[in-house]
């Protein structure tokens, strides 16, 4: 591999880099013309669980721009499936038989990841290969964010449920977070076997608890996975957006990289988080900003980044269905220039 086919895995391990290596969460999606053509004759659950269409949404946007890294097109609630969830996406995820009681937590099914997962296992093998040189990477939903959904059924913006589950029943939801720490920590190691050079779990909801209900109810679990995740040797990043309040103890959990949304100053994330490499944190509705905005706002995350060693580049959550191809584009030229 050339030196910038390998700069965004040398900056997960912070080494030198020639340019800031820059992808995006949600790089595959609707924003792209070609994702939309898909996604008339196929639904989401189809894309993801067909070796061949999952390679090809992969591939859009790395065919599109030179992003420096593919991520594997899944859904982090996939493994819920093979739990004994019954998953549909209305277009937002509901689960039809939501976890609220200790025996639905037993209920859950502790299956074999190459039986019940085994297409994203194959996906991602074809996506290594034909995305090569540029690495791919596989990811997982962390264990709160994946508790979350179970319980709550779907999205949800108090999160109401998840938290009087935990307080209520805090033995059942310490068997639940067992579970699914278990099946994510086997699932992202299938993923690496398959070809994936760098795993990223998702907390996207995180920032729902406070500091000490993430230190009581969730930390051990994370750092469960992210410990079990570093054993398959490739970088891990551990993300979550609303971490502001409790990076240390966020951090703290594990992961090579951490990445941290646009309500973190990042200048100030180092020093929160020690020695670590940091990936982040542009606003993704600065991508719809006028182009004069959104440049700013890309050469303010690389003033801040500041040339240190250990920065990727990606927005602070996922890219809009709204966002228009060009401003993307744009975004990957100007990183790549500016960081020269
Ligand atoms: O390009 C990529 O980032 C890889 C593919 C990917 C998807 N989902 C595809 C997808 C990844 C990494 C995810 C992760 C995911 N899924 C997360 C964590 C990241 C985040 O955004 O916080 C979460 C919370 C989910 C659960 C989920 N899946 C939601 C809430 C939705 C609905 C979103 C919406 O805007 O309607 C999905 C569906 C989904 N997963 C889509 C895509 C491209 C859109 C579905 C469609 O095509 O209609």
């Amino acid at each position: 591999m050339s030196l910038p086919e390998r700069r965004f895995l040398r900056a997960c391990r912070r080494q030198s880099v020639d340019r800031t290596p820059v992808w995006f969460m949600r790089q595959a999606g609707r924003y792209m013309e070609e994702y939309r053509a898909l996604r008339k004759r196929y639904s989401i659950l189809q894309l993801a669980k067909t070796p061949e269409l999952a390679c090809e949404v992969t591939l859009q946007p790395a065919r599109a721009m030179p992003v420096d890294a593919g991520i594997l097109f899944a859904d982090i609630l996939l493994p819920l499936e093979p739990m004994g969830a019954r998953l549909r996406f209305a277009p937002a995820p509901v689960i039809d038989n939501p976890v609220r009681r200790a025996a639905d937590v037993r209920r859950l099914k502790d299956f074999d990841v190459e039986e019940g997962l085994g297409c994203v296992f194959s996906a991602a093998r074809l996506a290594s290969r034909a995305l090569a040189p540029r690495p791919l990477i596989g990811f997982a939903g962390a264990p709160f964010t994946l508790a979350s959904y179970l319980i709550e059924g779907g999205p949800s913006k108090d999160f109401a449920r998840t938290k009087t589950f935990m307080h209520e029943q805090p033995a059942a939801w310490d068997l639940l977070m067992r579970k699914l720490r278990r099946v994510t920590a086997d699932y992202l190691a299938g993923q690496v076997r398959a070809g994936a050079q760098a795993v990223q779990l998702f907390d996207s909801w995180i920032g729902a608890l406070s500091p000490s209900q993430y230190r009581r109810f969730v930390l051990p679990h994370s750092r469960f996975v992210l410990t079990a995740a570093r054993k398959t040797g490739v970088p891990v990043i551990h993300f979550g957006t609303g971490t502001a309040g409790f990076l240390e103890d966020f951090a703290s959990a594990g992961g090579d990289v951490i990445g941290v949304d646009w309500r973190v100053e990042l200048s100030q994330a180092w020093r929160r988080v020690g020695a670590r490499g940091i990936q982040g944190n542009l606003d993704p509705a600065l991508l719809l900003a006028p182009r004069r905005e959104l440049k700013k706002a890309v050469q303010d995350v690389l003033r801040q980044a500041a040339g240190r060693r250990g920065f990727i580049f990606n927005l602070g959550h996922g890219l809009l269905p709204q966002t228009p191809v060009s401003s993307v584009k744009a975004v990957v030229e100007w990183v790549h220039e500016y960081s020269r």
